[in-house]
């Protein structure tokens, strides 16, 4: 048998293949950013078929570099950003319309008539631009002939790991259960479709993909690794839960992306917020009964940090954030709410949007940056307490991943400010390795999920540093910030 899995993580800001061993080491990896096209406040969009072409290079750069070909492959998955809506051409396969990213908010007027009873209850989810019904449905009204098209059965729609799987297995029309859960058209109890919920969106059926499980065989990759099987799908968040090997009720993680994610396991039953956290499906085995999760989804974290180097120039890098925010002791009374996407969990506020409050002629950069690494946290925060109300329980530990996982003084400061241990471990690209595990186990290559958790290893570990006052204080300020993102609306 092949010595390796391959997974694609398909990201909102790049595009990476990444190879596994048998012990979950990285053997090897290549990524390519893609461009965010902003072609106006709150719209975020992706060119996909730029997607596709950063696709092939990154499996073929990874190879080469590793001297490795496709028979050295058991098998791969694909894990992506979740939600990012794209209709297609199902005869020539050409895009109908840029992606619609998830961060995207250009469908924030539709949202207060839509009925939260309902999507709670056949979706897990709340009424919010983040989902990808009323991003197809704006699509369908908005390009000419489209929604005809749609009702022929001539166009199709996807999530990302649709597009790739149609890609690579040339013309397989699939998604995954829990991709599937958040596009807010599938029903959380029956795993299908939900006709009133297509009627509520005027959605065709015909232009959805087949909901399969998230581990099984899809297909082979013909386009670019001729006779690997595909033997997974899973939303991005959902794979860094089975890369952090939380396999048991109560086990838990925080990835830290372009926005923050945690995810909670809570065992084969779904478990109803209500706390301002979503309900999903955390991933399911081929036959098995699908496993859930709680979900507290903040929308604006590591993208905070690259509006700081992109947008205002403070820092050269991401990495650089870690090193102006260390030039002060503490932001000193300055709090930055990014909520460009409007507020995810625990408010689901669309309309909210970004501020910077508290500041002195006295503040610099480095006083922005700080909090800017502290937003990151306190968003961590507001999600978890919502999470222990839901739950009954605390966690004890936090296990996180993800990029900024390398900026030790923001892992500080959320073991600081969330008052419990924070645990890194040795592979932090634990979404990547999520998908190669769930491909693993799909195709024999792993056997059994304690054989994965054999394989995680802790490689570093934050304690908190701060008293309870010096934390209730900085919780009140952070709360008063959030207020006053709230209050701009009604201005
Ligand atoms: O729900 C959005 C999420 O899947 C995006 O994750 O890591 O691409 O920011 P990431």
């Amino acid at each position: 048998m092949a010595d390796f899995v391959g997974a694609i993580d398909q990201g909102t800001t790049s595009t990476r293949f990444m190879i596994f061993d048998r012990a979950g080491h990285e053997i090897g990896r290549h990524q390519l950013e893609h461009r965010q096209i902003l072609p106006g406040a709150g719209l975020v969009e992706h060119d996909a078929d730029e997607i596709w072409e950063n696709t092939l290079k990154t499996i073929g750069v990874a190879l080469a570099d590793t001297g490795l070909g496709p028979a050295d492959l058991a098998a791969i998955g694909i894990t992506n950003q979740r939600e990012s809506a794209l209709i297609w051409d199902r005869r020539t396969g050409r895009p109908c319309h840029h992606v619609i990213v998830w961060q995207d908010t250009r469908t924030a007027a539709a949202i207060p008539a839509l009925d939260a009873e309902l999507l709670r209850d056949r979706t897990g989810l709340p009424p919010a631009t983040y989902f990808s019904a009323t991003k197809i449905r704006w699509m369908l009204d908005n390009v000419p002939g489209l929604r005809d098209r749609a009702e022929r059965g001539e166009v199709l729609f996807g999530t990302l790991d649709s597009w790739l799987i149609w890609n690579l297995t040339g013309g397989r029309h699939l998604t995954d259960v829990t991709n599937a859960s958040r596009t807010q058209l599938m029903n959380l109890h029956t795993l299908d479709w939900d006709d009133e919920l297509l009627e509520v969106f005027g959605i065709p059926r015909a232009m959805l993909p087949a909901i399969r499980p998230s581990a099984e065989i899809y297909g082979t990759a013909e386009a670019v690794l001729p006779g690997v099987p595909i033997a997974a799908a899973i939303g991005d968040q959902q794979a860094a839960l089975f890369g952090q090997t939380c396999f048991a009720p109560g086990e838990a993680k925080c990835t830290y992306g372009t926005g923050n994610f945690v995810l909670l396991n809570t065992g084969t039953a779904p478990v109803r917020s209500t706390h301002g956290l979503l309900t999903t499906v955390a991933y399911q085995f081929g036959d098995g009964a699908p496993v859930y999760a709680l979900e507290g989804s903040v929308a604006a974290t590591g993208s905070a940090v690259q509006w700081l180097r992109d947008q205002l120039g403070v820092i050269e890098s991401a990495g650089a954030s870690e090193d102006l925010a260390r030039t002060v002791d503490d932001s000193e009374g300055v709090c930055f709410v990014p909520a460009f996407s409007g507020l995810f969990a625990p408010y689901w506020r669309p309309d909210a949007r970004a501020a910077i409050v508290g500041l002195a002629r006295y503040h610099t950069a480095a006083h922005i940056t700080r909090a800017a690494l502290e937003a990151i946290c306190y968003q961590t925060r507001d999600v978890m307490a919502a999470m222990a109300r839901d739950s009954g329980s605390s966690l004890d530990c936090l296990k996180v991943d993800g990029g900024v996982t390398a900026n030790a003084l923001c892992m500080q400061l959320q073991a600081d400010i969330l008052g419990v241990p924070v645990s890194r471990p040795a592979v932090a690209e634990t979404t990547a390795l999520g998908a190669a595990y769930a491909a693993g186990l799909a195709v024999g290559f792993w056997r059994s999920p304690d054989e994965l958790r054999a394989n995680w290893r802790e490689d570093r570990r934050w304690e908190p540093s701060w008293d309870q006052a010096r934390r209730d204080d900085g919780t009140a300020r952070w709360r008063a910030a959030i207020d006053r993102t709230l209050d701009w609306v009604s201005v």
